[in-house]
């Protein structure tokens, strides 16, 4: 029985994967790597020290399976901008991480000059600096990269493809293309009229692939076992609809991370761009009759949900470990009107609101450690429920039910939160790393270890569905002052 492995390229860490036919885990290999903040706002990583962890993580991975690797697939942390000469192979900068706010007043600039009326038809984006485009506009202005013909600029996917293949194969696909701000997702083509916006040189773009579909080999040079196909690669929340088996309109998923990302699939008709919303390409596959056939997501990105509990247990030293936010909340029967605004580094989906900062409102003497651990764990599902909303009015499509993956997951309370709030049952996958098992899939359909998604969907499994409560009255009334909470953290930098 042969093998696929996936490489999850995470914004804290990179994470080799192995899955069998039967869709089972069969091995694993996780590493950290360096965060750089040389300026508040500020996040760089070193492409070199992330290529340098995925090839140790894979090598450890592989030698310690007896069967065959039948492909490989690629999945990234998106929106990340890697700036590499393509006749050295070393990277002309540190990585700009798609949580770094320096271009937030370039953006506030082009959105004066009505730049966004342009942007937002052709991308599904809206005009925040977590996109790439800004970021790439900066390194070739501010940052001392030139612009000459050996310049390779792109997602990670495309660095750890170019690497892998020893810099023969310079390429991406749409998932990843699609938040980079300078993709038609339409046309599925680099945009002309967005390139030269932000000053980018086509020549120093990735040839756009099927998400599906042989890329390359691994190369001698690459320091893996040569010859391993590559045959997969999306963004990492596209992947994670995919790893849910997400295949069908209306379909959708929340990853619960440091944020959390949660997709609808919308099917293969690009819709029209909503407010709040990002429009994103959720893939591309080849069809039987030798074409492709893409799909689109809305998707709802929450920047600060996990990190909530990461500043509970580092900032605050309530918890010594994220695991005991779901214990200590469980402790309370509610927050007592307690209500926290994660919004550490602005507001994302539904609000984009980069100035808007974290609020604590409604405490009083009675406030304890718990009531705050739950008012962080309401906020994820509280947060999650605007998006879903938002969706919901746009697409027409009902949510049934909605997949859950990602840390927090974990949490009964979390589950059940969610399922209170939307008032649908919350089923968390089987198999919670649903990022990589997509990537996997992604890679094995283009090989032949699977046939079709229709198996796929056969092999997805899920925990038992939380169901909502059935009467809805409490989980109305904690989100109507939960909206006036967010209300309150609106602008809050900008003043
Ligand atoms: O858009 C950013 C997202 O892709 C990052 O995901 O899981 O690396 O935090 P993650």
């Amino acid at each position: 029985m042969a093998v696929v492995i996936a490489l999850d390229a995470g914004t804290t860490g990179v994470r080799a994967f192995a899955v069998d036919e039967a869709g089972r885990p069969v091995g694993y290999r996780y590493q950290e790597f360096t965060q750089h903040f040389p300026r508040p706002g500020w996040v760089e990583h070193d492409a070199a020290e992330i290529w340098t962890a995925v090839v140790a993580v894979t090598t450890q991975l592989i030698s310690s399976l007896e069967e065959p690797v039948a492909a490989l697939g690629i999945t990234d942390q998106r929106e990340t901008v890697v700036a590499w000469d393509r006749r050295t192979g070393t990277p002309r900068h540190r990585a700009i991480v798609w949580q770094d706010r320096r271009t937030a007043a370039r953006c506030d600039a082009l959105r004066e000059q009505g730049a966004l009326a342009t942007i937002q038809p052709a991308t599904g984006l809206v005009l925040d600096p977590y996109f790439s485009a800004s970021k790439v506009e900066w390194l070739l202005t501010e940052g001392g990269v030139e612009a000459d013909d050996d310049l390779c600029v792109g997602t990670v996917d495309s660095w750890l493809l170019w690497n892998l293949t020893g810099g023969e194969v310079f390429a991406t696909e749409a998932s990843n293309a699609s938040r980079t701000m300078l993709f038609d997702i339409r046309s599925l083509s680099w945009s002309d009229e967005l390139c030269d916006l932000f000053g980018v040189p086509r020549s120093a773009l990735a040839e756009v692939r099927p998400t599906s579909g042989r890329f390359g080999e691994t190369h001698a040079d690459s320091g893996l076992p040569p010859g391993i196909p590559i045959s997969g690669i999306a963004g990492d929340q596209q992947a994670a609809l995919f790893g849910q088996a997400c295949f069908s309109p209306g379909m959708t998923k929340n990853t619960y991370g440091t944020g959390s990302f949660v997709l609808m699939n919308v099917g293969d008709t690009c819709p029209e761009p909503v407010d709040g919303l990002l429009t994103t390409v959720a893939w591309t596959l080849p069809t039987a009759g030798g074409g492709s056939r893409t799909d689109y997501a809305y998707e709802g990105a929450i920047f600060s949900t996990g990190s909530a509990v990461q500043w509970l247990r580092d900032g605050l030293g309530l918890i010594g470990a994220a695991e005991e936010v779901g214990p200590l909340a469980e402790t309370v029967e509610s927050t007592e009107g307690v209500f926290l605004v994660p919004a550490f580094t602005g507001l994302g989906s539904p609000w984009w609101d980069p100035y808007a900062r974290g609020l604590l409102i409604g405490f009083t003497r009675g406030t304890t450690g718990a009531h705050l651990a739950r008012a962080v764990l309401e906020a994820m599902a509280l947060q999650t429920r605007d998006v879903v909303d938002a969706m919901v009015a746009a697409s027409g499509h009902a949510v049934t039910e909605l997949r859950a993956d990602g840390g927090a997951s974990a949490a009964p309370l979390v589950l059940r939160l969610q399922a209170d709030q939307l008032g649908v049952p919350v089923t968390r996958a089987a198999v919670p790393e649903t990022t990589a098992l997509g990537a996997a899939y992604l890679a094995g359909l283009a090989e032949g270890v699977w046939g079709s998604t229709d198996e796929l969907a056969e092999l997805w499994a899920g925990e038992d569905p939380v169901p909502p409560a059935t009467d809805r009255r409490g989980a109305d009334a904690l989100h109507r002052s939960w909206l006036e909470a967010v209300r309150r953290s609106r602008s809050w930098a900008a003043e």
